[in-house]
């Protein structure tokens, strides 16, 4: 029988920008069959962690603030000191995603500050396969990757703009190709 993958999407968005970018994660994972996607707020997380120890794997979300991930994530990441003593997290698939309102903002301290999170708890870290968009004379800003990362999906989103209007549909598209590839490896390190 094949098996049914349970993935957790766990994040913090101060302001809902990057709820959106979750929410594609989270398409991108229910597009897999096999499969089933949930979003969990960070600080429901910190605040419940028994429900994670049953999914097979989690998507960690924050925005970039002050270059590198949110006292609201980060309010988590030492909640699952806990979880990290009992080793119950070990051997489940981990990626992430972030969103800055500037170009490069400094978010790969917030992919690397995940990483090694993950790598704590004995975590499978998936990276992002796209290759990097935008970074030719033919790229644009409609380009999948346009912020070239590899260590998970990145977006930008405007600062004085809403969640209804930024980021780009192209890290949206992003987003949803790598809550995708993340359902997909899940599925293959089950089997
Ligand atoms: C406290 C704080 C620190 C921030 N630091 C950065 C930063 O280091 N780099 C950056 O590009 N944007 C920074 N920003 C902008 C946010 O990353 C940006 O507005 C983002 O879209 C917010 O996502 P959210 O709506 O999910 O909270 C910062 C915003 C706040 C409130």
């Amino acid at each position: 029988m094949t098996k049914q993958a349970k993935i957790g999407i766990v994040y913090h968005s101060g302001y809902g920008h990057t709820k959106v970018q979750a929410e594609s994660i989270l398409a991108g994972v229910s597009s897999v069959d096999g499969v089933h996607g949930q979003l969990i707020e960070a600080e429901a997380a910190a605040a419940n962690l028994d429900p994670l120890d049953d999914l097979d794997g989690l998507v960690f979300g924050s925005p970039t603030y002050m270059g590198t991930i949110s006292a609201g994530f980060k309010g988590f990441m030492d909640a699952s000191s806990a979880k990290w003593m009992e080793g119950a997290w070990k051997n489940k698939i981990a990626g992430g995603f972030t969103n800055s309102s500037s170009q490069v903002g400094d978010k790969t301290g917030t992919l690397q500050a995940m990483s090694v999170f993950a790598a704590q708890h004995g975590m499978i870290w998936v990276g992002l396969d796209l290759p990097p968009g935008n970074n030719s004379s033919l790229g644009s800003d409609e380009n999948l990757n346009r912020m070239g990362a590899s260590l998970g999906a990145m977006a930008q989103s405007m600062a004085d703009q809403g969640p209804d209007e930024t980021p780009t549909k192209s890290d949206k598209d992003t987003a949803h190709y790598y809550g995708s590839r993340i359902a997909e490896a899940t599925l293959r390190w089950m089997n």
